[in-house]
This record gives structure tokens, sequence and C-alpha cells, in this order.
């Protein structure tokens, strides 16, 4: 038996990042993981994967990208590409100066200042989204606000037509989930189908940039140099691509799981409101109890040490942030949404140079969204007939989200 063979069998305990189960049954497997064996390997996959469960394990791989790691294939089964190729996706899995000429390019954009000036549009999408359901006193909170939502909002950044938010949204839900109910083999083909349509949307939004400039990130990305060159089609697609699927599924899927929340905790939803400041708790505990993503990171370096392991050069670890963030030594009782605990920053965008580059429009749209849905919804229950279903994945989420709540009237401002 090599060295290799022998750290990954003393450790090895199965684990299947796409199961069909729910959250909160994830999270109890890795919390037993993280007691027993913090580090663990799975064979699971073409070619199996190693599991990191701590809070300090998660941030110390993380803040290391670049020395000694690198974040391509960004992905615990190995190939994220959702053309099907073996090509890296434009920032998320470039690593060293490549990843961070893209970040500079990008950044302003995602800038507190350019944010703030996003968030009356943003809180006219929430409005306009509420009033479509609020006479009805009932609605799937998933694809009636959560999902929609942050698709709107992507649009505007990238000053796309208004009105494809929608769309947008029912196309990335189909290239990251495929088509529920059916085959592998059918959602492929319907992924495939669906890729066609977004490339052929975007290149439609480019000319029509390409025709008329404007501010927007796309007139933007068109213009900027890079190495004394433009973007190529290419790349300028996987960054668009990256953008809707980062920014959609991530805040949909914090909203939705805080909603399920909620729904046993209504004090909770109106002490949020008491103050501000705990509405920013709020969304800092939501954001660290319904941590989506789930970065993998591969070791490029000898001698990389996590734990009491030294993982040699082409082990592939899997991040589970919700782990981390779940994870007892620094939030008592971490499966409680609390509005006291101590100041210790979760991971849920990540470390290092990869952090999430929309926390600031992920934050204000959180905001916006829960003001304007206490305004108009103060208080709601969940439908039992209709119980919440998960899902796992590269972001973990929540389909669907039943609630009752007093029916209410259209916003005359906003119409
Ligand atoms: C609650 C909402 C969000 C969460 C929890 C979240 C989480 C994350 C995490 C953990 C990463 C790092 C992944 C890694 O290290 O491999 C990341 C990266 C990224 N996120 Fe977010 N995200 C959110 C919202 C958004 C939004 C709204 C946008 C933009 C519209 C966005 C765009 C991106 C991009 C472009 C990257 C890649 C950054 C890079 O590679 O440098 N995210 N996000």
């Amino acid at each position: 038996m090599t060295g290799l063979e022998k750290i990954r069998s003393e450790r090895t305990r199965d684990y299947n990042p796409y199961a069909d189960i729910a959250i909160a049954d994830n999270l109890a497997e890795l919390a037993d993981r993280r007691e027993k064996c913090p580090l663990s390997y799975s064979t699971t996959g073409p070619d199996g994967f190693w599991v990191a469960t701590a809070y300090d394990d998660i941030s110390a791989l993380l803040r290391r990208n670049s020395r000694g790691v690198v974040s391509y294939p960004n992905s615990p089964f190995g190939v994220t590409d959702m053309k099907g190729g073996q090509k890296a996706m434009i920032p998320i899995e470039i690593d060293g100066p490549a990843h961070y000429q893209y970040r500079k390019l990008l950044d302003p954009f995602f800038a507190p200042a350019a944010i703030a000036e996003l968030e009356p549009k943003v809180r006219k999408v929430a409005i306009s989204l509420i009033d479509e359901f609020i006479e009805d006193g009932h609605c799937d909170f998933v694809p009636q606000f959560a999902f929609s939502f942050p698709g709107s909002t992507v649009m505007q950044l990238m000053g796309w037509p208004l009105a494809g938010g929608p769309m947008m949204a029912s196309w990335v839900d189909t290239l990251l989930h495929g088509v529920r109910g059916a085959t592998e083999d059918e959602s492929n083909a319907a992924r495939v189908a669906v890729m066609g349509k977004v490339r052929e949307y975007f290149i439609d939004q480019i000319d029509r940039r390409r025709r008329s400039p404007t501010s927007d990130v796309t007139t933007f990305m068109l213009n900027v140099e890079l190495d004394g060159r433009k973007l190529t089609e290419d790349e300028l697609y996987d960054n668009f691509v990256l953008m809707m699927t980062a920014g959609l599924d991530t805040v949909n899927s914090v909203l939705a799981q805080s909603f399920v929340y909620l729904g046993g905790h209504q004090e909770l939803w109106s002490q949020m409101f008491e103050s501000p400041e705990n509405l920013d708790l709020a969304i800092e505990e939501f954001l660290r109890w319904g941590s989506p993503a789930v970065p993998t990171r591969t070791v490029t370096d000898e001698g990389i040490v996590v734990r009491d392991l030294e993982i040699p050069v082409g082990e592939r670890v899997h991040c589970p942030l919700a782990a981390a963030n779940r994870d007892p030594k620094y939030y008592p009782e971490p499966d409680e949404v609390r509005l006291d605990r101590p100041l210790k920053p979760h991971l849920a965008f990540g470390l290092g140079p990869h952090r999430c580059i929309g926390s600031h429009l992920a934050r204000m749209e959180m905001r916006v969204a829960y003001e304007e849905l206490h305004r108009r919804i103060p208080e709601f229950r969940l439908d039992e007939t209709k119980p919440p279903r998960d899902h796992l994945g590269l972001a973990w989420g929540t389909e669907n989200v039943h609630i009752l709540f007093a029916p209410g009237t259209r916003d005359a401002a906003a119409s």
C-alpha cells in the first residue's frame, strides 16, 4: 500500500455531495464527521476527494489559495464547466496573477457605492414581485420571490432588460438543477438546449451594447483591456454565466432557507425589525446558518498540512461552508439562528482571493427583500400540506417554501 493509499484508507468515510436528502440531515452527517473524523476521505465520484468539516480547517484552506492549492476544478467530482469541457470558469477557477487581473476589472462594479446606487431599482423589483401574490394570501416563496428577485437584480447590474429576469432565472434553474423529476439524460439534454439559448441571449446583449454603449457592466467588459487585448467572446460569456449562476442561486437559497426557519420562528420575524442593527445581525446569521456554497480546492504543492494531515499533491478537498459555519467551537448551539452571537466572522462568502465579489450586493438584496416582505407580510406560516424540499449540489438550496398569510393589497406606489 502506498503512503497515499494508507492515509486515504485510514480516513475513508464516503460522502455524496449530490445526495437527495434534506440540508438538515446532511448537516447532521457533517457534524458527526467533524466530531469523529474532521478531515475524511470519500471514494465517491470519478477519483475520490477529501471532506473538510471544521471551521479552522476550511478557513485555512481557503486562505491558502494560490499558495499550495488551486480552485480548478471547483467541484468534488472534478468537472464543473457547464459547456461539458475541461475549461476553467472565469474568475472562480482561475488563480494567481490572471485571477487578480479579472478581479481588478470587476471590483469597482461591486463596491459599496456602486451597490447603493442600485438599491432603489432593486426595491422596486421586490415590491412588484410581492404585488403579484399579495392578494392571494399564499404563495410558493421560491419561484414567486426568492429566485426571481436576484435574477432581476443581476439583469440590472448587467444593464439587460428587466423583463428578461424571470426567463433568465428559469434558464439558470435548468442549468444548475436540470429538470425536476426527469432522468439525468433528459436533464442534460435540457441543459444543452438552454446553453444555446443563453449564448444567443448574451450575444444579442453584447451586440446591443456595442451599438449603444452605456455605463453598465456589459459595456465595461466589452471595452476593457487585459494585457493589451479585449476579452474574447468566450471570456465575456464565462464571466456573465458565472455572474448569473453565482448571483442567483445563492441569494435565492439563503432567502428560501431563512423563510423556512422564520415560518417556525415568527418571534424572530418581528425581532429582526426592532432596530436596523437587529436586521443586520439577522442577515449575518441567516448567511451563516444557511450558507449554500461548497468550494473545492486541489493541492498543488508538497507539504500542505491541514489539521494533523499532510495532504499530497493532486488531492482535492471539498469545503462545505455550512459545515464550517455550524462548527460549535465558534457557534454554540449552531443550528439556532440567534441575534446575540459573539462576533466570529462567518465563511458564507468564502475567504482569500476568491472571496465573493458580490457580498455587498447580496447583503443589500437580503435587506431590501426582508424589509419589503415584512412591510407587506408581517406574519406568515408554512403550509404544512406542502413541505419544503431541499437539494445539495454546488449550491445547497430549498426548492419550494409554501407560505400562508393574511391577503393584502397591491402597492399603488409601485404600480
Ligand atoms: C448570499 C449570497 C451569496 C453567497 C453566499 C455567495 C458565496 C460565494 C462564495 C463562497 C464564493 C467563493 C467560492 C470559492 O471560493 O470557490 C463566491 C464567489 C463569487 N461570487 Fe458569490 N455569493 C453570493 C452572492 C453573489 C452575488 C449576488 C454575485 C454577483 C451578482 C456573486 C458573484 C460571485 C462571483 C463572480 C464569484 C467569484 C469570485 C472570484 O472567483 O474571485 N455572488 N460567492
